[in-house]
């Protein structure tokens, strides 16, 4: 049986598990492929690390020309993480003619364009299913069962770290720092989580999940992101009270002829699927005009789940490859939209303010409310230890451009402060 030979670069918790399935489960690809596929060659930083971690036969170096030199290596997956140096080694992979798979999120939401020209015009695939989502075969199915569709919203918990935290906030009554520092103890936080809990990487992947269900790109410049490190318990508790469940949501939505894309805290209702995927597990929501609501649910990250999804990339690339249709692109579907004005993205908000505990003080707040033309359905207020009290809003439906101008207003005003804003779904 013909032979396809693979680079890997990078061998730490997605590389160590890709080089296991590749080699447990080679009998079912080979029967699917019809070629056998082996790992010949990993590049890592610290080869004494690595070295007794591979089979016989498998050169470990930290020397990529190994890799970009050997016409026998066909398919090279990248999984070393970062945007630098990785955008330069996949663009010499693609020069050299390998077909490139990567699980890499940061430098495809940035450079992922670019890379897919290189790759087009060297005749090359670059696949990179496991950069949103880890285990949820989220792209792939949006590119092949959507083809046909118009696709209105896709929207979702796509970072498991900030799942756990607030899973762990809301069941056992923690602060955002014990949550975060469980979170980092059991292996789901990184020793810097700048950017899982200020939703970076969730924006990272919107950027991607936008860009295949509209075949536009949104630049991260124009998203309004918002992470989680400033959620108070108070917040988790009141929410629950109004029977909703605070979750980190990414969601991209058709408004007019343009995509809105936001990340930041959102109150789901209880009984929403949504709020019930909890811990470090992550769910993409897809609409679309034909099909209606469906849900993706599945590990947003891990070795082995990622793994999976860089496998199934592998074995697309070599049916491609036996095929002879390789250089397609990933996705490619290409489209214009137009920018959406904020008086058009429209949702309730949950607010919640401090103000000084003194007569006078709502009623300022609701003539606040009155000038901008916005209204609230539920109000809670109560007593703080000081002479302040909290007060806790869910609005009616009032626009983006409304919530803008509300924060203008209470940024004049000292006897109060919004706390947060977020939106209610
Ligand atoms: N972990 C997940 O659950 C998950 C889920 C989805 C996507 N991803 C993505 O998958 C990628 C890999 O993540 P990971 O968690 O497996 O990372 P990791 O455990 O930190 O492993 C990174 C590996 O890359 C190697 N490496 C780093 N810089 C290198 C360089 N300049 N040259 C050669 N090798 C280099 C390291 O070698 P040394 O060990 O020798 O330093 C290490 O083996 C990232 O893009 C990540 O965003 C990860």
């Amino acid at each position: 049986m013909d032979e396809i030979k693979i680079g890997l670069v990078g061998l730490g918790t997605v590389g160590s598990s890709v080089l296991k399935m590749i080699t447990e489960n080679s009998h079912k690809v080979q029967n699917i492929t019809g070629r056998n596929l082996s790992i010949k060659t990993v590049v890592v930083r610290n080869v004494a690390k690595h070295q007794q971690e591979v089979p016989e036969g498998v050169t470990v170096t930290d020397d990529l020309t190994a890799i970009v030199d050997d016409p026998e290596i066909k398919i090279v997956v990248e999984v070393m993480g970062g945007v630098h140096p990785a955008k330069e080694i996949i663009t010499s992979l693609l020069k050299a003619k390998k077909h490139v798979v990567t699980a890499n999120k940061d430098l495809i939401a940035s450079a992922g364009e670019e890379l897919a020209v290189i790759a087009k015009q060297n005749h090359c695939d670059l696949m990179y299913e496991a950069s949103v989502a880890g285990g949820i075969p989220i792209l792939r199915t949006i590119v092949t069962s959507f083809a046909a569709d118009y696709i209105t919203e896709v929207k979702g918990i796509v970072n498991g770290t900030t799942n756990f935290i607030l899973t762990q906030m809301q069941r056992k009554h923690w602060s955002y720092d014990q949550a975060l520092m469980k979170a980092q103890e059991l292996g789901f936080a990184e020793s810097d989580p700048t950017n899982d809990v200020e939703g970076i990487d969730a924006a990272y992947k919107m950027v991607i999940l936008s860009q295949f269900s509209y075949g536009t790109h949104i630049k991260m410049s124009n998203m309004s992101v918002e992470g989680i490190s400033t959620i108070q318990q108070e917040d988790v508790q009141q929410a629950d009270a109004f029977g909703y469940t605070i979750k980190l949501l990414g969601i991209s939505r058709r408004i007019d002829d343009g995509v809105f894309a936001e990340v930041g805290p959102v109150l789901v209702p209880q009984d929403h699927p949504l709020a019930t995927i909890n811990n470090e597990n992550n769910a993409v929501m897809v609409t679309g005009k034909a099909v209606g609501e469906t849900l993706f649910y599945g590990p947003g990250a891990g070795g082995l789940p990622t793994a999976n999804s860089v496998l199934s990339d592998i074995v697309s690339v070599t049916k491609n490859i036996v095929l002879g249709t390789t250089g397609n692109g990933f996705n490619n579907y290409q489209s214009q939209v137009g920018k959406v004005d904020p008086k058009n993205v429209i949702y309730p908000y949950y607010l919640s303010l401090k103000m000084l505990d003194a007569p006078g003080q709502m009623l300022k707040f609701t003539q606040i409310m009155t000038q901008i033309g916005a209204s609230f359905s539920q109000i809670v207020q109560t007593k703080n230890d000081d002479q302040t009290a909290r007060v806790v809003i869910i609005t009616h439906e009032m626009s983006k451009a409304q919530l803008n101008d509300l924060k203008t207003y209470l940024s004049k005003v000292n006897t109060m402060s919004l706390l947060a804003a977020y939106k209610v779904l």
